[in-house]
């Protein structure tokens, strides 16, 4: 932490002298996530404190994506972006023209995106969801048939719980595709007290062997909640570090997976992005204007 500090210091002096509050996900490395941000959550509880903040700057800890959701739900406000090339696997694998594509293979389906996807795509969506709402987003629909973008696994684990037909695009996560049921398995061999918590964008037969599976923020909650004597998260690697102070009689398990994305945001970049003001992140208005139909759909389904 001693080499942190300074960092630490001069952002929170920084905040105030720019009247900024930053948005930290849950993915962000311990001296972010604990260090400056200002509130930390997932996707959903970013985007509605992006509704609620006061404050003339928003510094988006996260990736670029959540920015441009920010920008959407408070388009007067500025967006500090600290590292532009903090991208999403599944925000890059699909465009407005994917999602016209599957509505001309689907007549009349409804398009569900995630919200890991580009502002372009939310505006050629319906309504958005995130990981802890997509199975409501999803049945609240009233067509049978949904379409579903872009990631084909948050899709097919909907689809096992609800009453839909989902139809996906072929969309993944690098970081939870890479974890694999036989290794959970071993594991759980190795450790037969260990609780495996998967988030959704896992595949299907990952969750299958997961205690629970829920989004980030429902990841931290179980976990402070039922305090398991060891626990796995399946998910990005800063979650495990973020709560592990807190709750010193869980032993967590590894291996994670680290996200590159998410790691590209540091101290360093928060400082000058607030000191120099760079990295202001834009949406053309008339997309924003459309995109935050499918935002605000989503969020007030889920309040
Ligand atoms: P959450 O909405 O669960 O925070 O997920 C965002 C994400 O990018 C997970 O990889
Ligand atoms: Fe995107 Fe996966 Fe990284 Fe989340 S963990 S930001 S879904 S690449």
């Amino acid at each position: 932490w001693a080499i942190y500090a300074p960092y630490v210091k001069a952002i929170n002096d920084l905040k105030v002298k720019r009247n900024a509050v930053i948005l930290g996900h849950n993915y962000m490395t311990p001296e972010i996530y604990h260090g400056v941000a200002d509130f930390v959550g997932d996707s959903l509880q970013l985007a509605i404190k992006a509704t609620e903040v006061e404050a003339d700057v928003i510094v988006q800890g996260g990736v670029h994506f959540m920015a441009e959701t920010s920008k959407i739900l408070s388009p007067d406000k500025i967006v500090l972006m600290p590292d532009m090339e903090a991208g999403c696997s599944l925000a890059e694998s699909i465009t407005a023209e994917g999602v016209e594509e599957m509505r001309a293979k689907y007549p009349g389906a409804p398009v569900v995106s995630y919200v890991n996807t580009t502002a372009e795509v939310k505006a050629a969506s319906d309504i958005c969801c995130t990981s802890s709402n997509a199975v409501q987003i999803v049945d609240a629909m009233e067509s049978d048939t949904v379409i579903m973008t872009p990631d084909q696994y948050l899709a097919q684990n909907v689809a096992n719980e609800s009453k839909k037909k989902v139809v996906y695009w072929p969309g993944s996560c690098i970081v939870h595709e890479l974890y694999r049921p036989e290794d959970l398995r071993a594991y759980r061999e190795f450790d037969p007290d260990v609780k495996i918590i998967a988030h959704p964008e896992c595949t299907p037969e990952v969750v299958a062997e997961a205690d629970f599976t829920g989004s980030t923020s429902g990841i931290v909650k179980w976990v402070k909640d039922n305090n398991p004597k060891s626990a796995m998260l399946v998910t990005e690697c800063s979650m495990a570090s973020n709560i592990s102070d807190e709750l010193p009689d869980v032993e967590f398990a590894k291996p994670c997976n680290m996200c590159p994305f998410m790691k590209k945001i540091t101290l360093e970049k928060i400082l000058y992005a607030l000191d120099t003001m760079t990295g202001q992140v834009e949406v053309d208005a008339a997309v924003a204007d459309k995109a935050r139909l499918s935002v605000e759909a989503m969020i007030d389904l889920s309040r």
